[in-house]
């Protein structure tokens, strides 16, 4: 698959986050070693704090479709505009650890709402020096 099919993806799961809130929309599809694709939305609750971001529904999917071992790819897509939306640093954390355990960097093409603009990193980039699975293998 292609990044524009993913990110194609990520965009339709946008459509389906549940943000009345924000008004946010954000869509992540994610695709295994295998290229099996799995995907999710943000949803947000009345009581604000509990609200989901659309990796870590896709990240929960992902681990009962093919395991957190095997993420290979993630798209994010959120917004309306011209803004590239990146991955919070919550959702940076959880993305570290799927690559943690799979043992190889996790790519992540991350699309601005209006679909103009495409920027394309890595999770070693995006959290450097971060703390996971692996730091605690000793124990
Ligand atoms: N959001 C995500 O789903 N993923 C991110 O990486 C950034 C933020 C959501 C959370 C909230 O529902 C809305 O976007 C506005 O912050």
């Amino acid at each position: 698959m292609t990044d524009e099919q993913l990110l194609a993806l990520a965009r339709q799961a946008a459509a389906k986050a549940y943000a009345p809130y924000s008004n946010f929309q954000v869509g992540c599809a994610i695709e295994s070693i295998d290229g099996e694709v799995v995907t999710g939305a943000n949803m947000e609750n009345a009581c604000y704090r509990l609200g989901l971001c659309a990796e870590q529904s896709a990240l929960t999917t992902a681990q009962h479709g093919f395991g957190l071992a095997n993420v290979a790819r993630i798209a994010v897509v959120g917004g309306t505009d011209a803004t590239v939306c990146t991955p919070c640093g919550g959702c940076r954390q959880a993305i570290l650890e799927a690559a943690q355990l799979s043992g190889h960097d996790v790519e992540i093409v991350c699309g601005s709402g209006d679909g103009s603009a495409v920027e394309r990193h890595t999770i070693a980039d995006l959290i450097p020096f971060g703390f996971g699975p692996a730091n605690l293998a000793s124990n």
